[in-house]
């Protein structure tokens, strides 16, 4: 095995820092060269970021100096839209550690398609004691929820189909004495096929029950499925048929099986559902000497994958297990696995209405951890537009714009095929400005040259051979396009009252203060922030912080609209940690999810403060927000979505009790029993009085 054997594999896995470029040192020194005034103003914008929440509300008072015309702009100057008539008539819960979920006074909640419930083929039961096997799993919902979606069917707000994505798995808890390994150093298979098939998306039709109220459940229906890390995929877009997509599965690099850590999600403007592939890479060992840049870039692993699957004994069939090598052991690529990670790191979209559909990889909108999309309002004559972050510490935050103009029936092969990809660089000034990644873009294609020849971080850059190539090595390609380097870039939602973008940065406790900048203000940002921008013409945008999350004291205090006039500390009522989840409701209230290490609820540095992960609601015009849900022991809130009424909230519940070992479960959610192994579950919430929720 290798020395980071998969059962010892924890979140903290996840975090590593792939980004080695020097963007922002080469930075420095072009600004040094050609401009000490700009420079000047980049310091003079890291600085009052740098003491926010002791000096910014001074910074506050000329505020209406910039706005989206010309002129100096400091971060916290977005224009001020009209206040809504919004409304958070709940009163705000406390921090709770409790196994259990809390919501206000007044509301309800259930759960929904726990992990194990069957859904199709012939609906094997949930075993409780985790004897289930690998074809059971085939049919069940998978493990770790996290991104979702509900679509109405006819409209309803009763009724309608859940998109679920299972993010990865917990071992200890997915088998009934947590995963082996035989004498022989090797996997059993049925463990392994369990594992493959508890990843990827549940598709599966729900409605309300007799019960009413939060109770809701699962409806056996042709609707229902399972995609997997097994499932056959078409890839799309200018990498299809690509050199380096070509496998022994797919000797025209046209085809992939399965889809692999769906972490968050986003319903597109024609009714279809994207997933993301996030953490990936450490699904595949590759053993050879050197590794490619796709690999390399990633953090392939180079000795086991995080699960060991490419030990399975006896394989699976078809090489569905030995895939995970990605070792070159045959004469050439179609004869090995090792362009098999270049497979994943997509976005892909699934129909959730057509159960026979084969499910899409995306490579127009990159290769890299996506975390999840957020589609622009689609206007007919226009665009399509989505942005998707990289959560990884240093990565960055991209922007797709379709080539073709949306017309009503259009669909994503009219749409996401082709497109430009831009990724963000965020000016110290409260300025920013989209860095196209297209070979035909004449400043891109002039920094590629550039670069050749010489070391991007660690990889020895020789070029690309194509968009295609560029697509593939996304990341690399932002390295030399000179984007920033964020503090991990998880969801982001769009306003619908005022198309601001927001999206959540979850920390990045690697920050050094000298890393520091306008954007990402914090060294050792243990509790993350909020950014928002707004578009303008010609690829730019203004930017502003929405929160500085932290608690009330200490290194990390939390504020809210640090700059603006009703800049405001973080009070018991919504202090808050690792905004992870970001979601705006029809009326424009934006929900806050958090994803905190398990120890920092524990205390850390923070002494236990902020209580497990919740979900809190803000006015992002006042900055009022108030803390609505609580989640049970070590568990993360995230995916969430609503009914068209906006009188029925989902929400999930990922790896409840993830410290636990086979034998010692450290929560029982969602049965609070005392007894069972706990399930990630979708919770379902509404009202008592059947009234809007938040409102
Ligand atoms: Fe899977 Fe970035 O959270
Ligand atoms: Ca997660
Ligand atoms: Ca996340
Ligand atoms: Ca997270």
């Amino acid at each position: 095995m290798s020395s980071k054997s998969y059962l010892e594999i924890n979140n903290s896995g996840l975090e590593a820092v792939h980004n080695h470029s020097e963007n922002a040192q080469l930075r420095q020194i072009v600004e040094q060269r050609f401009s000490r005034r700009s420079l000047l103003q980049s310091m003079i914008g890291a600085t009052a970021v740098s003491f926010m929440g002791v000096n910014l509300i001074a910074c506050g008072s000329n505020r209406n100096s910039g706005g989206q015309g010309d002129g100096p702009q400091i971060p916290g100057q977005l224009p001020e839209p009209p206040p809504s008539a919004f409304k958070m008539n709940f009163r705000a819960i406390p921090t709770s550690r409790a196994d259990t979920i809390s919501v206000p006074e007044g509301y309800s909640w259930a759960p929904l398609a726990p992990w194990g419930t069957p859904i199709t083929g012939s609906y094997p039961y949930y075993l409780s004691d985790g004897r289930g096997t690998g074809k059971d799993a085939l049919e069940q919902i998978g493990q770790c929820h996290d991104g979702m979606h509900f679509f109405p069917i006819a409209g309803s707000s009763e009724h309608g189909i859940l998109a679920i994505n299972h993010e990865y798995i917990e071992p200890n808890l997915l088998h009934a004495n947590g995963p082996s390994i035989n004498a022989n150093g090797m996997r059993p298979r049925d463990e392994v096929l369990k594992e493959m098939a508890s990843h990827g998306v549940s598709i599966v039709e729900v409605k309300r029950s007799a019960l009413g109220g939060a109770n809701w459940e699962v409806v056996q229906s042709a609707y229902n499925r399972r995609v997997t890390a097994l499932t056959d995929m078409e890839i799309t877009g200018p990498a299809r048929g690509h050199t380096k997509l070509k496998t022994k599965f797919s000797a025209t690099g046209t085809h992939a099986r399965g889809t692999l850590n769906n972490c968050s999600s986003g319903p597109t403007p024609w009714g279809t559902y994207l997933t993301a592939e996030e953490n990936w890479a450490g699904y595949f060992a590759n053993q050879d000497a050197s590794m490619p840049r796709e690999h390399a870039r990633y953090d392939v692993e180079t000795q086991n994958g995080r699960y060991s699957w490419e030990l399975a004994e006896p394989a699976l069939d078809h090489d569905i297990s030995r895939r995970f090598d990605a070792s070159s052991k045959g004469a050439s690529a179609q004869e090995d696995y090792r362009n098999e990670p270049n497979h994943f790191g997509w976005m892909v979209e699934i129909d959730p209405f057509d159960p026979s559909s084969t499910p899409k990889k995306r490579t127009s909108l990159g290769r890299f951890g996506h975390e999840g999309v957020v589609f622009a309002k689609a206007e007919i004559g226009k665009p399509i537009v989505c942005y998707s972050g990289d959560d990884s510490r240093y990565e960055y935050i991209y922007k797709f714009i379709s080539k073709t103009v949306y017309q009503e029936g259009m669909k994503g092969d009219d749409l996401l095929n082709e497109g430009t990809l831009y990724v963000a660089k965020f000016n110290a000034i409260g300025k920013g400005q989209w860095l196209a990644l297209d070979l035909n873009d004449s400043e891109f294609a002039a920094k590629v040259e550039a670069a050749k020849g010489t070391k991007v971080g660690t990889i020895d850059f020789d070029g690309f051979s194509d968009q295609g190539d560029v697509l593939i090595n996304t990341r690399l390609a932002a390295d030399i396009a000179g984007a920033t380097k964020m503090d991990r870039p998880e969801w982001g939602a769009i306003c619908p009252r005022t198309g601001r973008v927001y999206f959540t940065l979850t920390n990045n406790t690697k920050r050094k203060f000298e890393e520091q900048d306008a954007a990402n203000p914090r060294a050792n940002n243990s509790t993350g922030h909020i950014i928002r921008w707004l578009e303008r013409e010609d690829h730019r945008f203004d930017w502003d912080i929405f929160l500085l999350a932290g608690g009330t004291t200490g290194d990390m205090v939390g504020r809210m609209l640090p700059g603006k006039s009703n800049e405001q500390a973080l009070t018991a009522d919504n202090i808050l940690s690792c905004p992870d989840g970001v979601y705006f409701d029809a009326a424009g209230g934006i929900w806050i999810q958090t994803d905190m290490s398990g120890s920092m609820q524990d205390g850390g540095d923070h002494a236990g403060d902020f209580g497990n992960n919740q979900l809190l609601l803000a006015n992002p015009e006042t900055g009022e927000m108030k803390r609505f849900l609580t989640g049970p022991t070590d568990c993360e809130i995230t995916g969430i979505s609503m009914t068209p009424d906006r009188k029925t909230m989902f929400v999930n519940v990922q790896h409840p009790g993830d410290r636990s070992t086979p034998s010692q479960f450290t929560s029982h959610f969602p049965t609070n029993d005392g007894l069972s192994r706990p399930r990630c579950t979708t919770v379902v919430i509404s009202r008592d009085d059947g009234g809007i929720i938040g409102d």
